[in-house]
Parts: structure tokens; C-alpha cells; sequence
């Protein structure tokens, strides 16, 4: 099924939730035609929820053409008003709005809303506008105190809009709603299974690739190597894979890259254990922007030097996931390739390999319970988004072998106690960050000391581009901050940082 994206990444909640309920969905930019929409066969359409009024000049519309297509249509929020406006109806201007949970109350016999959604429930709303006068042929079967016409609906022609947000976690009812309208009002079945993506892409990739032979670049993290584990399958010894080890990874991390992929899922890997080699570039830089460019640099080289030999290699296999190839705010919903190649500075522009993109319809979420499907442990599946550039960003100073292993220890104990408390899931990124430039007195015992301060950074987050700190429990703190102060030598000062994105970055550089 298709969901059409109003702007404000609406969409991609609405098109998450959809695949919850076992049925594929793919956004599509509003601007389609109802010739281009029709030719993707979908079964339904979602309209999203988007930003801007109806009323405004230059409000993102659609082709009214889809209206007469025969699928049927549900418009949420922007989208339910849209439908008002374009079949007919009338939308209210400058009414009062309702912002957050709304009583919804019922008005008589619903196709769309559950039956088991009481006369007055609660929803979450957020408008401003609303529909005042549904469209001819359209019955109004529940509204709000802000919105006369919450929901509408007209089931000749299978079309039905809620003001409401059936999407968001608020409203009780509003995944009854979508199941209702996708399974009973559409007709589509509940059949769409990650199992299914395996069996659909391991036969995709073997047709493509024929005999040939595909390499990959390991970063550690889930997106690669669910992507690799996934071509494993497909292909099997004609994958090679390639870990860069740029020994600015965290504690025991390389190690478990090998020890999985080649042990126990028996994948050919490189290793490219180049620690020494990063550390030389890294020799008397202080300054982020060209820790970073030398990183980048060498990471090329080693990753040129190691596929030299596999001249035969047609293929390489990226993790780009759905999200990465969504505009922001997608109101073209034209698709851009975002993500560059791989984490750290991208790959040798000059190297001619067709691109395997196993995972590009996909959410992180449902890559991970790929990967598990696949065979991953947890430890991979569930891993943190982390750096291309490793600790390299994480160290404020000149990057030495030394203070990476100091910083490797400090970092482990943060992880550690984090998983004592049961708060790994929840956070998006933790860790710890050393002050290398900074010194500053202590005492511990009877000596006075003179040590580096490490830094605690705990995120919560959705996507990376907006972060909160993580509140975490005190006890946790006091606890990471005694074991970092006795087991770390050098270390003398914990602080935890307080600083949500924006203003503050999730890294420290
Ligand atoms: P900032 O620090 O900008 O980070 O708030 C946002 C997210 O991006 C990650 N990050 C990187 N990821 N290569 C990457 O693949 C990089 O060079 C890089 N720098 C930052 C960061 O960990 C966070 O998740």
C-alpha cells in the first residue's frame, strides 16, 4: 500500500506502522500522478498528515484523479481535510485547534473506527483547521470539541478521513482504525513477514549476481552487517567481506566482528588490522576537522589495498536502509541517496561495482528483527549507532594508542553499568569521551593527582537529528563514576553531560 507524504515525516510513522500490521508500505511524494500511483498496483492509500493549511498558496494537493481510481483512500489529519477540500466539503479557517489528547465521541455506526472503541475515547490530535462540512455522500460518524467532523466516510467509494492520528501511540484505537480500514474496508491480507523479505531478496540478489563476485564493507554496525548477512545467504562463498579495523573501535568490538562473521556465520572476512597505520595519520592532530579528513583518508587507502586483489569483485553490498533514502520532511518524496557509501569517508570514487542495497525498504527497526532472523546476536543487532571515525571523535585531543585504550576501559564500564540497569534499549547512544586536553587535581588516598576527566554522554533520541540527555538514575551515575575513578588509571574527574542536540552535538569533538 502506498502512504502519500504531506511533509513533516508524518509519513514515515504512519508507513512503520502499516508494516506492523503485516501489510507493505511504501511513501510516495504527493506530487505523483494518479496514472504514476495506479501503476504501482497498491491496494490502499494512506493520505499523511502534513504541516501546512489547506488554505495556504502552494499547500502540497493531489491529483484528484486518485479519488476516481477505485483504491481505496484513508486521509489522516492534513490528508482527511484535504479530501474534504477537494470532493466538496468545506475546511474551517483559523478555528481554535486541539493539540495533544482530544475526546473523541462517536455519532453513529463506523466502518473505520474499532468496535471496540467506546462512544467518547480518547485520541491525539494536532490541528488547526478541520473539516466543517464533510463532502456529499460522506456520513460524519464521530467529532471532537474542536472538530465537528472528525471522521468521515463514504464507503461507495471507499474513501474515509480522520482528524484524529491513528498512528501516534496516544490514540488507544487508532492501530484498530488502521487495521480496520487496511484488512476489512481494502481487503488486504495481514501476510507480509520479515521471513517473506528474506525468501524475496535472497532470490532477487542470486538472479542479479549470478556467478560474480560481491564484496562488502563491514563497519560493525547492525545496517552492514545484516546487509551482509542477508548476501551471505543468497550467495554464500562468493561474498567477501572486508572489516577495516581502524583500532578506534570500542572495547572487544573488533574482535566480535570476527568472531561472528567468520566463526560462526562462516562468511570469508578480511580483517585489516591497521590500528598502526590510523594512529601515524593521527600523529599531532588535534583539531576535529582533520582527525576526521586523516581518517577518512586512510580508511580508503586500506580499504583500496585490500580489494586490489579481488579484481573479479562486480558487486558491492551497502546498508542503506528506507530512512536514509527519504528526503527529510520528503515533501517531493523524491528519493536521494543520503548515506554515503559507508561510514567512515566514503569509498574509492574510482571503484566501478554495482551497487547491492539489500535493505533500502526497510526501517531500522525491522532490520534489526532481520537480522536476528538471520542469526545475529543481540549484541550486533541491537548495537548503538556509532561514529565511522571511532573513538577518534571521541577523544578531545591528539589521538594516541594510549589514551585510546585508557578511553576503551572507561567507555566499557559506561556500557556495562548501563546494561545492569536494564536502560540499554532505551538509550540511543552512551559513552564516554576523554578530555585529553584537560587536566586537572584530585586527590585519591593520601597523593594528590593530577588526571584527565572523562565525560558520560547519554542520549535519548528518534533519528540522530534532535537528542535529549538521558536521565539517568543517580545510582547508576555514582556507580559508573566510582568504577571509572578506580579502574582507569589517569582518570580523576567523572562529569555527565547535560547538553540536549540542539544546541549540543551527540558527539564531543
Ligand atoms: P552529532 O554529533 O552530529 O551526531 O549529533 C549525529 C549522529 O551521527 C553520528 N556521527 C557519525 N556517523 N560518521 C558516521 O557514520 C561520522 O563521521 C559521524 N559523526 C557523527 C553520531 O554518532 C550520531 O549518531
Amino acid at each position: 500500500m502506498l502512504v502519500v507524504d504531506f511533509g513533516a515525516q508524518y509519513a514515515q510513522l504512519i508507513a512503520r506502522r502499516v508494516r506492523e500490521l503485516n501489510v507493505f508500505s511504501e511513501i510516495v511524494g504527493h506530487r505523483l500522478s494518479a496514472a504514476e500511483m495506479a501503476a504501482k498496483h497498491p491496494a490502499a492509500i494512506i493520505l499523511s498528515g502534513g504541516p501546512k493549511s489547506v488554505h495556504v498558496d502552494g499547500a502540497p494537493s493531489l491529483d484528484p484523479a486518485v479519488y476516481d481510481l477505485g483504491i481505496p483512500i484513508l486521509g489522516i489529519c492534513y490528508g482527511a481535510q484535504l479530501i474534504a477540500q477537494q470532493l466538496g466539503g468545506t475546511v474551517g479557517r483559523g478555528m481554535k485547534g486541539e493539540y495533544g489528547r482530544t475526546e473523541l465521541t462517536r455519532n453513529g455506526a463506523s466502518l473505520i473506527l474499532p468496535d471496540e472503541a467506546p462512544g467518547e475515547h480518547e485520541c491525539w490530535m494536532s490541528h488547526f483547521d478541520g473539516v466543517t462540512e464533510a463532502p456529499a455522500g460522506f456520513t460524519v460518524t464521530a467529532s471532537s470539541p474542536g472538530a465537528p467532523v472528525a471522521v468521515l466516510e463514504n464507503d461507495d467509494r471507499k474513501i474515509y478521513g480522520v482528524q484524529f492520528h491513528p498512528e501516534v501511540k496516544h490514540s488507544p484505537f487508532g492501530m484498530g482504525a488502521m487495521a480496520r480500514f487496511l484488512h476489512e474496508r481494502a481487503g488486504i491480507a495481514n501476510d507480509w513477514k520479515m521471513a517473506s523479505v528474506i525468501d524475496e531478496q535472497v532470490a532477487l540478489i542470486r538472479e542479479r549476481v549470478g556467478g560474480a563476485r560481491v564484496i562488502c564493507g563491514l563497519s560493525g554496525g547492525v545496517d552492514s552487517s545484516v546487509a551482509a548477512a542477508l548476501v551471505h545467504k543468497a550467495i554464500g562463498s562468493q561474498l567477501t567481506c572486508i572489516y577495516v579495523d581502524t583500532g578506534l573501535m570500542r572495547k572487544n568490538e573488533s574482535e566480535q566482528v570476527v568472531e561472528t562473521f567468520r566463526r560462526h556465520l562462516g562468511i570469508e572476512l578480511i580483517h585489516a588490522d591497521e590500528g598502526a597505520s590510523f594512529f601515524e595519520a593521527l600523529a599531532g592532530l588535534t583539531e576535529p576537522e582533520s582527525k576526521r579528513k586523516a581518517i577518512g583518508e586512510r580508511f580508503i587507502r586500506v580499504f583500496e589495498k585490500h580489494t586490489g586483489g579481488l579484481t573479479e569483485a562486480k558487486f558491492l553490498v551497502q546498508g542503506t536502509l528506507y530512512p536514509d533514502l527519504i528526503e527529510s520532511g520528503g515533501a517531493d518524496g523524491t528519493a536521494a541517496v543520503i548515506k554515503s557509501h559507508h561510514n567512515v569517508g566514503g569509498l574509492p570514487d574510482d571503484m566501478e561495482l554495482e551497487l547491492i542495497e539489500p535493505l533500502r525498504d526497510l526501517f531500522k527497526d525491522e532490520v534489526r528483527a532481520l537480522g536476528t532472523e538471520l542469526g545475529l546476536p543481540d549484541e550486533m543487532v541491537w548495537r548503538q549507532p556509532f561514529p565511522g571515525p571511532g573513538l577518534g571523535v571521541r577523544i578531545i585531543g591528539e589521538v594516541t594508542p594510549e589514551r585510546v585504550a585508557l578511553l576503551q576501559e572507561a567507555d566499557a564500564i559506561v556500557r556495562e553499568e548501563l546494561k545492569n540497569a536494564g536502560l540499554e534499549r532505551e538509550i540511543w547512544q552512551s559513552y564516554a569521551a576523554l578530555l585529553a586536553d584537560v587536566r586537572s587535581v584530585g586527590v585519591m588516598g593520601d597523593e594528590r593527582t593530577y588526571g584527565h576527566p572523562i565525560i558520560i554522554r547519554a542520549v535519548t533520541s528518534d533519528d540522530a537529528m534532535t537528542a535529549d540527555w538521558a536521565r539517568i538514575p543517580y545510582e547508576t551515575l555514582e556507580v559508573m563514576s566510582q568504577r571509572i575513578i578506580n579502574e582507569v588509571a589517569g582518570v580523576n574527574r567523572v562529569a555527565y553531560d547535560i547538553t540536549s542536540k540542539p544546541p549540543g552535538t551527540i558527539e564531543w569533538e
